[in-house]
C-alpha cells in the first residue's frame, strides 16, 4: 500500500473551545495536510530523546523548519526513570534560554514519557502554550497521546505531579511504528484490546479475527485498529474530560497492573504486559462475581496470550496484592476499585470481597 494512495483519517475530540483532530494514517509528518490550521508562532520546539530521534528527527526538522523561523530542539535521556523534575527543567531552560514567547508550539516526538513531560511542560510554561503530540509507540499512539493527562513522577508515586492540557492535534502515523521493539509492540496491544472489553464487542470480535496481521504490523490493519481504540478514548474523554466517572473504565485490568508494576518493581515487567495479566484477573472477576459469561472472560485471555502477553499473573501472594490495590488511585477509604465488565462491550467501577480477589489469584498465578 502506497501512503498517497489512503486518505488519512480524522477523529475529533470534542471539548469546546479544546477540541482538537487526532490524525491516523501513513507518512503523515511530510503530508501537508496535517500540519494545516494549526497555530503557528515564530518559534518551534521539538521534544524528543535521542532513540527516537536517530530514527525520526531528521524528516520532522525538515518540515518544521519550514514551518517556524526559528526550531529548537531538546533531547532528554531515555526512560521512565527521567521522567522527573530535573529533566523536566531542560525543557523549560531550553524555552527561556531561546526567549520562546506564548506563541510557541511544542512537538512531542516519542513514547507517552516523551508526550506526558511535553505536554506537562506546555502546560506549564507561561501559564500554558500550545503543543502537538507524534507518538512513536503504539501505546502513546492509542492512548497516552490522547486525552490531555500530562505528568511526571515523584519518589513517592507515579504520575503525581501533572496537569489536564489538551494538545492542538495528534498525529499517529503508523509509519513510526516500523523502528518499534517487538516488545514495546506488543505491550502497546494490550492498550489496544482493552477497548473491546469496555466499549465495543465488536471491535474485540475484529482483533479476535485479526490478530495475526495486527503482529505483523499490517498497516492497513494497523491503522484501523489504532483508529478504532482513538475513537473510543475520544468518545469516553469528551463524554468525561477529568475523570469524575466514566473514564475510570480506561484502566480496565490497571488495579492489578499497577500492583504488578510495583509489586515486581517498575520496569520489571512493561506496562503493557502488566496490563495483559490484569485484563485477564479483571475479566476473570467479572465472571466470578456473575457479570459476564464465563466464556467471555475465557475469549479476552485467549487474545491476550495470542498477542504473546502474559497470562499468569506473578506469585505476589495475596496480603501483598491487596496492600498494593489498595494504594491504587482508584481506592476510596481503602476499599479497592476494580473496574470491572457488567456485559461484553461495557464496564463499570465496582468493589469486591477480599476473599474472590483471593480465588482470582489463586486461579491465574504462576505460582499459587
Ligand atoms: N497521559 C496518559 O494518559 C497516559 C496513559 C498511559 C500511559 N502514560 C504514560 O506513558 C508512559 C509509557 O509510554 P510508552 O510505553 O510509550 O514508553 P516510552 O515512552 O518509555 O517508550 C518505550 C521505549 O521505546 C522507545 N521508542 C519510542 N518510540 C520508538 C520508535 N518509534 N522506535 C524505536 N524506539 C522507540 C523509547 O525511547 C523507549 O525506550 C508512562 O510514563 C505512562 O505513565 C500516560
Ligand atoms: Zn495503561
Amino acid at each position: 500500500m502506497n501512503a498517497s494512495e489512503v486518505a488519512p483519517s480524522r477523529i475529533a475530540v470534542r471539548l469546546a473551545e479544546r477540541s482538537y483532530d487526532v490524525v491516523v494514517g501513513r507518512g503523515l509528518i511530510e503530508q501537508a495536510s496535517s500540519w494545516e490550521g494549526l497555530r503557528l508562532g515564530a518559534d518551534g520546539m521539538v521534544v524528543t530523546n535521542p532513540v527516537v530521534g536517530a530514527h525520526h528527527l531528521d524528516k520532522l526538522r525538515a518540515v518544521l523548519s519550514r514551518r517556524h523561523r526559528r526550531l529548537h530542539v531538546v533531547e532528554l535521556p531515555d526512560g521512565e526513570q527521567h521522567k522527573d523534575w530535573p529533566t523536566l527543567q531542560r525543557i523549560f531552560d531550553t524555552l527561556l534560554q531561546a526567549g520562546c514567547d506564548r506563541r510557541t508550539v511544542v512537538y512531542a516526538l516519542g513514547g507517552g514519557v516523551i508526550g506526558d513531560m511535553a505536554g506537562f511542560a506546555a502546560a506549564c510554561y507561561m501559564r500554558g502554550i500550545g503543543y502537538v503530540q507524534i507518538p512513536t509507540t503504539l501505546l502513546a499512539q492509542v492512548d497516552s497521546s490522547v486525552g490531555g493527562k500530562t505528568a511526571i513522577n515523584h519518589a513517592m508515586g507515579k504520575n503525581m505531579i501533572g496537569a489536564f492540557h489538551q494538545p492542538l492535534r495528534v498525529l499517529c502515523d503508523v509509519d513510526l511504528l516500523g523502528t518499534l521493539p517487538e516488545r514495546e509492540f506488543r505491550s502497546g496491544l494490550a492498550e489496544v484490546i482493552k477497548y473491546g472489553p469496555i466499549w465495543d464487542w465488536t471491535f474485540f470480535e475484529w482483533l479476535e479475527l485479526h490478530a495475526d496481521a495486527l503482529l505483523a504490523r499490517e498497516p492497513g490493519t494497523l491503522i484501523t485498529a489504532i483508529r478504532r481504540s482513538c475513537e473510543i478514548k475520544a468518545d469516553v474523554v469528551g463524554r468525561d474530560e477529568r475523570e469524575s466517572d466514566l473514564r475510570a473504565i480506561l484502566n480496565f485490568g490497571h488495579t492489578f497492573a499497577h500492583a504488578i508494576e510495583a509489586g515486581l518493581g517498575y520496569g520489571t515487567w512493561l506496562h503493557g504486559e502488566a496490563v495483559g495479566s490484569g485484563m485477564v484477573l479483571a475479566a476473570d472477576l467479572s465472571a466470578r462475581m456473575g457479570r459476564i459469561e464465563w466464556s467471555i472472560a475465557q475469549r479476552i485471555r485467549n487474545l491476550v496470550a495470542r498477542c504473546w502477553l502474559p497470562v499468569e499473573a506473578p506469585a505476589l501472594g495475596v496480603e501483598r496484592w491487596l496492600e498494593l490495590m489498595r494504594m491504587d488511585k482508584k481506592a476510596q477509604a481503602g476499599e479497592i476499585q476494580f473496574v470491572l465488565l457488567d456485559k461484553p462491550g461495557g464496564a463499570g467501577l465496582q468493589t469486591a470481597p477480599d476473599a474472590m480477589i483471593g480465588e482470582v489469584l489463586a486461579h491465574n498465578s504462576a505460582v499459587a
